[in-house]
């Protein structure tokens, strides 16, 4: 039975990575001729600006329209195909404080024009993790696009890091609009988003990246108060650097 088992989870196993195959291979199939189409609308738009007859601009409406949905198809399907890289990993062994503080460097003036406050609780003494920076850059990204999108009128992102158990755990809380138990629920099914403009991907990509480096994340939430989103990352074995190592001079 056992065997019967490990055979059947081989085959689907095998059957899941040929569909995601498949899947990316679609995706980056339709980019290319989304991009000719785009190009040419551009075009098009480009030879009507200076037209005065009236069914010229409405044909020229027509074109901005069918402009806005081409990059919206580009943006789903970028958002697809990030999810499809997310188990890709270049693992190096650092320091998750420092990915933390650099993107945040990164982030401020974008958060400063948005009304946001950015406040950092950094654990000293963090363990390392072994991860993928540029994969935990996304994580954050994603998860501060969305704690933006849920403050249009501004508000406070905090960022925590904190050690227990060999685990390393990263919490972003935000004061946003919140979500309700069945958007809660619902919040990492792939495709599912409240958004007009929203690939619903974002936090599919974000478990998917998380997972692939045998770490968790839940997320709890109040509608009108905020959300707050809990990862946790195994510590490397690897000691940090102490004082002395760490210095620059
Ligand atoms: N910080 C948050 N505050 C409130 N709701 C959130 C938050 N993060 C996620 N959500 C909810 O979860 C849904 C899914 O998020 P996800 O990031 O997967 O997709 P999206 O943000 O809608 O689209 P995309 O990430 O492609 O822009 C969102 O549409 C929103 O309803
Ligand atoms: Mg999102």
């Amino acid at each position: 039975m056992a065997d019967w088992n490990s055979a059947e989870r081989e085959r689907l196993l095998r059957q899941y990575a040929e569909i995601a195959t498949l899947a990316g291979g679609l995706a980056h199939e339709v980019r290319n001729p989304l991009s000719t189409i785009q190009m040419n609308l551009e075009l098009m738009a480009e030879d009507l600006e200076a037209a005065t007859d009236p069914h010229l601009g409405r044909i020229r409406r027509k074109l901005e329209t069918m402009r806005r949905e081409c990059h919206r198809l580009e943006s789903i399907l970028n958002a697809f195909l990030q999810f499809a890289r997310a188990g890709e990993m270049q693992r190096t062994t650092t320091s998750l404080n420092r990915i933390v503080t650099e993107f945040l460097e990164f982030y401020r003036p974008e958060a400063q024009s948005s009304g946001i406050d950015v406040s950092p609780h950094l654990a000293t003494d963090l363990p390392l993790v072994s991860v993928d920076e540029t994969l935990i850059r996304q994580v954050l990204a994603n998860l501060f696009r969305n704690a933006q999108q849920a403050m249009p009128d501004g508000g406070q992102i905090d960022v925590q890091t904190s050690a227990h158990n060999e685990r390393v755990t990263l919490c972003v809380i935000d004061t946003g609009k919140g979500m309700d138990e069945r958007a809660r629920k619902k919040a990492f099914e792939p495709f599912f988003s409240t958004k007009s403009n929203g690939s619903g991907l974002g936090l599919p990509t974000v478990r998917k990246i998380i997972e692939a480096h045998g770490g968790t994340i839940y997320c709890e939430s109040e509608p009108s108060r905020g959300t707050k989103f809990t990862i946790e990352l195994p510590a490397s074995s690897i000691e940090p650097p102490g004082p002395e190592q760490e210095r620059v001079d």
